[in-house]
């Protein structure tokens, strides 16, 4: 028996020294090894010899079977080392390699300036009004009647509102001014709010008019406002946002929803002033409405208007950026070129 385990053993040497891999050595490990292998073939045999047979030959079994899996063991961590290097060799990663690029967004430059002039009014002492007091689908209720614009009034039609046939008296707001009468109805003064957004009318597009455009609606109602408080507020706004070089005016104008009114105009910054194309000769460029908040609207919301004063401004986002950044054409801001876009 000694010498069958023997010639076992030196078998199993030879079958290790000729493999080639780890998966050779599992096939040597199942052949001698395992449970069906051949040393648990012998050493199921041991019990029929004599008790000092047993111990010398069971000894010897054990020794052999301690050998072969060191053997097994330091075969296999060669191999496994081995592969581990190929592996890691083809997987190199060369890091003088240059990167590969990833071309980044921009903000759109409406957005850019949206929330510059949002920053600039907040550093004014407003703050933004929740969406749910801004909604772009409208009733003619906020859109119109609450801003003392009634039915049969011209304004309706000089705001060429998109109308809706969602419900009967349902729009497309024409103006953020709504947003005000949201404001107003549910809360009480003071109040000091600004109201971003998208607003839509059906015009002709040209380069000076978009069918839907963003304006930043302005409210302030308190006890004791002014229209010197309404000037003082704009014209930091505006040196803020031009610098204090450019020159502005406010002209005396009409809105249903304020007055007095007011509309403010920049010197023009295609041509300084002397008069061309782009502000009709004039020199000036309208940039804003504004004036104090009617005493029938405040009534209308249930703000006694002996008690509470207010002004109201709002303004085209598009107007102010393309006068910052000298864009002669209003389709720009929408035909999503990336030339254009990219310069901001
Ligand atoms: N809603 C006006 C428009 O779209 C702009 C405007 C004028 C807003 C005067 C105001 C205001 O709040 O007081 O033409």
């Amino acid at each position: 028996m000694k010498a069958q385990l023997e010639k076992i053993y030196s078998d199993a040497q030879s079958d290790i020294a000729k493999s080639t891999s780890i998966n050779d050595l599992d096939e040597v490990r199942a052949k001698y090894l395992s449970r069906k292998g051949e040393f648990n073939e012998i050493k199921k045999n041991l019990k029929n010899l004599s008790d000092e047979d047993k111990r010398t030959v069971g000894a010897l079994a054990n020794e052999i079977t301690k050998n072969l899996e060191l053997a097994l063991k330091a075969k296999h961590d060669e191999f496994y080392q081995t592969e581990l290097n190929a592996k890691l060799q083809k997987e190199r990663i060369d890091i003088s390699l240059p990167g590969q690029f990833t071309p980044r967004g921009k903000v759109h430059p409406l957005t850019a300036t949206t929330n510059e002039i949002v920053s600039i009014l907040q550093s004014l002492g407003f703050s933004v009004v929740k969406n749910e007091n801004s909604p772009e689908v409208e009733t003619e209720y906020f859109n119109f009647d609450m801003l003392n614009i009634p039915s049969d009034h011209p304004a309706r039609d000089v705001q060429d509102t998109f109308f809706t046939k969602l419900a009967p008296n349902v729009v497309l707001r024409s103006q953020t001014s709504g947003a005000q009468i949201h404001v107003m109805e549910e809360q009480k003064p003071p109040i000091r709010v600004i109201s971003p957004g998208r607003v839509y009318r059906n015009e002709n597009i040209n380069a000076r008019k978009n069918n839907f455009f963003h304006q930043i609606e302005g409210l302030y109602v308190d006890k004791n406002i002014t229209f010197g408080d309404l000037k003082g507020v704009l014209n930091e706004f505006i040196r803020i946002y031009f610098g204090a070089s450019r020159p502005t005016r406010f002209r005396s104008s009409f809105f249903p929803f304020t007055e007095p009114s007011a509309e403010v105009d920049v010197q023009c910054i295609m041509c300084g002033g002397k008069g061309c194309k782009t502000c009709s000769g004039t020199g000036w460029l309208e940039i804003l409405g504004a004036g104090m908040v009617d005493p029938n609207v405040l009534k209308g919301v249930g703000i006694d208007p002996e008690v509470y004063t207010g002004f109201a401004f709002g303004m085209g986002v598009e107007r102010l950026a393309m006068l910052k950044y000298a864009i002669d054409d209003i389709r720009l801001f929408f035909n999503n070129d990336v030339r254009f876009l990219k310069q901001f």
